[in-house]
């Protein structure tokens, strides 16, 4: 099977996704397009060659509290910075029937590459994930994201995505 990632777009058919969890199957039938009208999150799917949705993510523009951050991380960043600017990975998903295939990490690359791309134009010191359950954040932990205990969100410094790019681990 042919799939291929595109921006969401209104010919792209979400009516069957399924990816076990209602509510990022919900968001992407009924909400991700109005996200996207509203410029608060760009969302890109994975389609097959009938055009129907396999999987997706979303990316915003976000900012974590500077304390929510170890304390050798920020450390050598100024002061005047009371927010980090990071990128947000908010959401993604793959349909169960397409589970175990690597089509998960094949999504995950890709936001992170689009990310990086993202973050040579507006300054983003991480990329970060909002995992809504163990499952999840295994998944991610897998990937290299760190837990930040006082949210639980995770995340991925944009210095490591581009080191991983640099010594040819992060496949294009
Ligand atoms: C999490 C999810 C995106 C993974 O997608 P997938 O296509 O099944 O995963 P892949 O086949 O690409 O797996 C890639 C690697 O991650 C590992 N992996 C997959 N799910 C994992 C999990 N829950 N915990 C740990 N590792 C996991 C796989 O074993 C594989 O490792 P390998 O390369 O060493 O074999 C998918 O299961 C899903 O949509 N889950 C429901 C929604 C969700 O939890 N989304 C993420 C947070 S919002």
């Amino acid at each position: 099977m042919k799939l291929k990632i595109a921006r969401l777009a209104k010919q792209h058919d979400k009516k069957n996704f399924s990816c076990g969890s209602t509510l990022l199957d919900e968001y992407i039938k009924k909400q991700a397009k109005q996200d996207v009208n509203r410029d608060l999150s760009a969302c890109f799917v994975l389609i097959d060659e009938q055009l129907c949705v396999k999987g997706y993510y979303t990316l915003s523009a976000n900012a974590i509290k500077r304390e929510e951050f170890a304390e050798d991380l920020i450390r050598k960043l100024p002061p005047s910075y009371a927010d980090i600017p990071t990128i947000l990975l908010g959401r993604l998903a793959i349909d169960q029937t397409m589970k175990g295939k690597g089509w998960g990490a094949i999504l995950l690359l890709d936001a992170l590459h689009r990310s990086l791309s993202i973050a040579e134009s507006l300054g983003s010191l991480a990329i970060v994930v909002e995992p809504i359950d163990d499952n999840a954040q295994a998944f991610y932990a897998k990937y290299g994201f760190i837990l930040l205990p006082s949210s639980g969100k995770m995340f991925l410094p944009m210095k490591t995505i581009k080191d991983l790019v640099n010594m040819n681990i992060l496949p294009e």
